[in-house]
């Protein structure tokens, strides 16, 4: 799957680190940034990597700050981003099987290194299961 990541500098590392597990999974990813550890707003990242998806330029994302809630208002305000700040592994799968998430956020000063990396296991492998959701989703976006 091609993904794209982004985060700010509290979520850098994180970042960093799920990227390289990505790849070594055979995924393809486009890092928007930041670059560094030094400090930097979390909007412009989000809005990099959500004008991505909603230009088809990757499939789905991952966004890391440091609690994940100033990445879930910035991705959240674009029509057709549904950016779900999960903190375990049940909420990564129904993001996912329930809310069709198609970016998904981590806090990094929240969630330690390995339940992130559980929670985008979990999240990568999900299907969304339509239905129902679907008609549910549609609404968010005010179709229907
Ligand atoms: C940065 O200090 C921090 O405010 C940011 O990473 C994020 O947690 C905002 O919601």
């Amino acid at each position: 799957m091609k993904l794209g990541i982004a985060s700010d500098h509290a979520g850098f590392e994180m970042k960093e680190e799920l990227k390289r597990h990505l790849e070594s999974e055979g995924h393809s990813v486009e890092d928007f940034g930041c670059y560094e550890t030094e400090s930097c707003d979390y909007p412009d990242y989000a809005q990099k990597l959500c004008k991505a998806l909603l230009a088809n330029t990757v499939e789905r994302g991952v966004l890391v700050c440091g609690t994940g809630l100033g990445m879930s208002y910035a991705a959240n305000r674009h029509k057709g981003i549904r950016a779900a700040l999960c903190l375990n592994t049940y909420m990564a799968e129904m993001s996912r099987a329930h809310n069709d998430a198609n970016v998904l956020v981590l806090g990094s000063r929240i969630t330690d290194s390995d339940t992130a990396r559980d929670i985008l296991l979990v999240w990568m492998k999900t299907s969304f299961e339509g239905g129902r959701h679907l008609r549910r989703i549609r609404k968010i976006d005010g179709e229907s």
